[in-house]
Formats: structure tokens, C-alpha cells, sequence
């Protein structure tokens, strides 16, 4: 069906132009069967949710350093996490780091829940974070989504309903995408469209995946999208 074919656009896509990033293992390495660590995939999701790539990459490094395994972190005085964090901005993702980690460290033994509704129930995870940990780390076919994906989806089914009540919608779009075999290259092949191909502003459609399917596209309005609610 047409969603396969979509799906599968993607992930070649993917296995040739993946960002190779330090929280990352390669589809190659994956196909070998090499998995991401949960705990080093769940702290640069924290990092990334309000920062970019190029700014998470040292703290990324230096936490890991630090506090190797996460009842490393669990166990850490909350002035020093919040002390490492400094530079990173909104505060309250650090103190909340800190308090998952001593939830996964006391109720869970160090590990973290391998499932979506598992990850949603610790303490400073939500729909995104539970969703990304679950496709990434433990290959759930989670259906995840972030600015990046919501661009990418709506322009991809031209999606005129505004946002963010148009997030359900998008969500079953995703949802209808995400292949049970990859889930976690899908989500972050998504992300990596939306950063650097489908971006805001000139997107780079030619170079796109989607570009013989995309409806905003066809409609020679890819900026239109997402659209949003007036203000
Ligand atoms: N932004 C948030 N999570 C990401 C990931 N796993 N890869 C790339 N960009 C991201």
C-alpha cells in the first residue's frame, strides 16, 4: 500500500543520510544487532527537547562521562546535575532528569521500563520522550512526534486544519507510517528530514523522500504548512 512505499522511501533515505550523532546507533550496526542504550537515548531526548543538536552534543558528553549508568545520576548531588546543566537552559528539565533517574534507579533497579506506557509513568517523561525511548532503545513502534515530524506530516498530507488542534490528526498519520520493524530509524529519520531537508523556511524538496507524494508540494506550497492557529 501507499503508506509502505512511503515508509520505505524514508528509511532509504535514512540509511543514506543519517546525521551521525553521539546517542546514535547506525541502521548498519543496528541491522547487526548492536542496540541504543536506553539511558543515553532518554538524556539526549531530555537535552533536545528546547536545545539543538550542536548545543546538546558537549553537555551530552560530559554528563556521560560524569555519571556513566543512570544510577550514577540517581545517586548525584542535585547541585551538581544542575551545575553540569548550566549553559543548556529551562531548568526544570534538569531537576526533572534528576528525579527520573532516581525513579528508574529505586522502582525499576537501574532499568529503565522497555515499554511506552512504562516510560510515560516516570516522573518528567511525557508522550514525546516516552514515545522516542520506546522506538529508539527498545524498537516499539511508538509513533512519535515533535515540531520537526508535525512540519514533515503536514506538509506531506497538506494538513489545512491548524495547529495544535490538528496534532490528533497528525499523530494517526504518524502512527500509520511507523514501521514495526524500525521504528526508532523511522522516528529519527523523520526528525533528520524535517532539521535538514523539509526545513521552515526553502525546503530542499527536491532532495526529499516524499517529493513525488508530498500534497503541499504538489500544490507548490510546502511554507504554507504547518499551519497554525491565529493568535
Ligand atoms: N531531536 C530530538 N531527538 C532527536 C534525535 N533522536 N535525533 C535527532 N534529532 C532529534
Amino acid at each position: 500500500p501507499f503508506e509502505t512505499r512511503l515508509t520505505r522511501h524514508l528509511l532509504d533515505w535514512y540509511d543514506r543520510h543519517h546525521r551521525d550523532l553521539p546517542w546514535r546507533v547506525t541502521p548498519t550496526a543496528h541491522r547487526q544487532g548492536l542496540r541504543a542504550n536506553p539511558y543515553h537515548v532518554w538524556l539526549s531526548e531530555v537535552m533536545l527537547q528546547q536545545t539543538t543538536v550542536q548545543a546538546v552534543k558537549p553537555y551530552f558528553r560530559k554528563f556521560l562521562e560524569r555519571w556513566p549508568d543512570v544510577s550514577d545520576l540517581a545517586s548525584a548531588p542535585v547541585e551538581d546535575v544542575m551545575a553540569a546543566w548550566a549553559g543548556l537552559g529551562y531548568y526544570a528539565r534538569a531537576r526533572n532528569l534528576k528525579k527520573c533517574a532516581e525513579a528508574v534507579a529505586s522502582l525499576h533497579g537501574g532499568v529503565f521500563p522497555d515499554t511506552e506506557d512504562g516510560l510515560r509513568a516516570l516522573p518528567g517523561i511525557g508522550d514525546y520522550t516516552a514515545a522516542a525511548v520506546a522506538a529508539i532503545a527498545f524498537n516499539r513502534p511508538a509513533a512519535v512526534m515533535d515540531g520537526n515530524v508535525e512540519r514533515v506530516i503536514s506538509r506531506l498530507y497538506a494538513i489545512d486544519a491548524p495547529l495544535p488542534g490538528s496534532k490528533p490528526v497528525m499523530k494517526a498519520r504518524v502512527r500509520a507510517l511507523t514501521p514495526v520493524e524500525r521504528p526508532g530509524d523511522f522516528a529519527q529519520g523523520m526528525m533528520d528530514l524535517g532539521a535538514t531537508i523539509c526545513t521552515p523556511k526553502r525546503p530542499s524538496c527536491v532532495l526529499c523522500p516524499f517529493r513525488d507524494d508530498c500534497l503541499a508540494l504538489g500544490r507548490d506550497d510546502p511554507e504554507r504548512f504547518p499551519v497554525k492557529a491565529a493568535k
